[in-house]
């Protein structure tokens, strides 16, 4: 069994429905972490490399009712040699998650603890992966989903979240507003939430991702791993995940986890750089829309878990994410959305101070290409008639 923990005053609660934060702490400090019995747990090195999340059950808070649960996680590790100046460079592509991002991790988990605790209702405020992952993974159950995300969400996102029949609310206004706004009828309502930080058990999910990296890579430990990062979840997660494994004797060192945020939507990155950490508000303006945050939730856990890891954040421009994603796709085949792809350009940042070409860097790519393509400049192919085509093969072959 398990408990939860305040992330700030440590104040233990028992995981009892409807529990989502500390009662003496605000909803930033507030924040609940799922704690194990870990000197009571047995874990040897008996996972597959191929196998999705629910291998890891033992270190899950719930069980898996869906049919959907194999399928979840076991995400490619790829391996590359000599690729941007890194003698080897690990690539974890959750863009080939089940909705092609990262979050399905967490819905996955949110959805069975939602069944296990008898809920008809489930509600998320996201910037979109969240939401479209909830709302396909949840689409046949009998819960019923309802979604809050900004207007200006990508339209494959929004297309995800059509066909999956949610209940969707786009709302004029930012994804912090969005996020206040779910919660205030949500949980007036006793909808389950899938909201980031507030759910205790999403990192749960998250932290899986860190399981396979080691696993994939036959628990030798990276020097190095980036993420991108907004409301601090998936980091949190990572970091939770590495720490678990060493916890557990697994490992012997844990990789540095170094979040990656966009340059005018790093309000994470300026609280971790000073102490005490102090939540601040700030808008927040980014082509990588899934990490343009400016009101981070998991922003108290995310220092704590990078403080004890040793990790930081760095911030990179919106011409370099671009970059990136070209960068990325043309060396390795990845396709990544905005938000997978800034971790290239933090690790291009870092090389030649911290970085070394024969650290073990791995990046994961949390979300697909294909989900938001408006940041790619497809405006300028330029395309042929039928005769053009013919008359331009001709002139060369002459
Ligand atoms: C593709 C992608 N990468 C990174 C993140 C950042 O995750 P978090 O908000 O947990 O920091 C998100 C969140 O929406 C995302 O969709
Ligand atoms: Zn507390």
């Amino acid at each position: 069994m398990y408990h939860l923990t305040c992330i700030t005053c440590k104040t233990v609660y028992k995981p009892e429905p409807g529990r989502y934060l500390c009662d003496h702490c605000d909803a930033l400090h507030g924040t609940l972490e799922v704690i194990y019995p870990y000197e009571n747990m047995i874990v040897n090195k008996e996972f597959s490399k191929s196998l999705g999340m629910f291998q890891f059950q033992k270190l899950l808070p719930v069980s898996s009712h869906t049919p959907l649960d194999d399928y979840i996680g076991g995400t490619p590790l790829l391996r590359f040699d000599n690729v941007f100046n890194q003698n080897v460079l690990l690539v974890k592509n959750d863009g080939m998650n089940f909705s092609g991002s990262y979050k399905d991790r967490a819905s996955i988990i949110a959805i069975n603890k939602a069944i296990e605790e008898g809920n008809d209702h489930i509600f998320c405020a996201s910037t979109g992966n969240a939401a479209s992952s909830l709302a396909l993974l949840n689409a046949h159950t009998d819960i019923k989903t309802t979604i809050f995300v900004p207007k200006k969400i990508p339209e494959a996102k929004l297309a995800q979240l059509m066909v999956a029949g949610a209940e969707i609310y786009p709302i004029d206004a930012s994804y912090d507003e969005v996020f206040d706004i779910s919660l205030d009828i949500g949980l007036e309502k006793k909808w389950y939430t899938r909201n980031s930080a507030v759910n205790p058990y999403l990192l749960e999910g998250k932290k899986t991702g860190a399981f396979e990296i080691i696993v994939q890579n036959d628990y030798v430990v990276p020097d190095y791993c980036f993420v991108g990062v907004g409301d601090g979840t998936i980091i949190s997660g990572l970091c939770k995940g590495f720490d678990e494994f060493y916890t557990l004797g697994l490992i012997d060192k844990v990789p540095k986890v170094i979040g990656v945020q966009a340059e005018h939507a790093c309000t994470l990155k300026k609280v971790f750089e000073k102490k005490p950490y102090i939540p601040i508000f700030e808008s927040s303006e980014t082509i990588a829309d899934s990490i343009s945050v400016g009101n981070p939730r998991d922003v108290i856990k995310a220092c704590h878990y990078l403080e004890k890891n040793g990790g930081k954040l760095i911030a990179v421009t919106d011409d370099q994410i671009l970059s990136a994603i070209e960068q990325l796709a043309q060396t390795t085949g990845v396709f990544s959305e905005p938000a997978g792809a800034v971790t290239l350009a933090g690790l291009l940042k870092l090389q030649g101070n911290e970085i070394q070409p024969d650290d073990l860097v791995c990046l994961v790519i949390t979300g697909n290409g294909l989900k938001d393509i408006s940041a790619v400049k497809l405006q300028s192919v330029k395309t042929y008639s039928k005769d053009e085509v013919y008359d331009y093969f001709e002139k060369r072959l002459k």
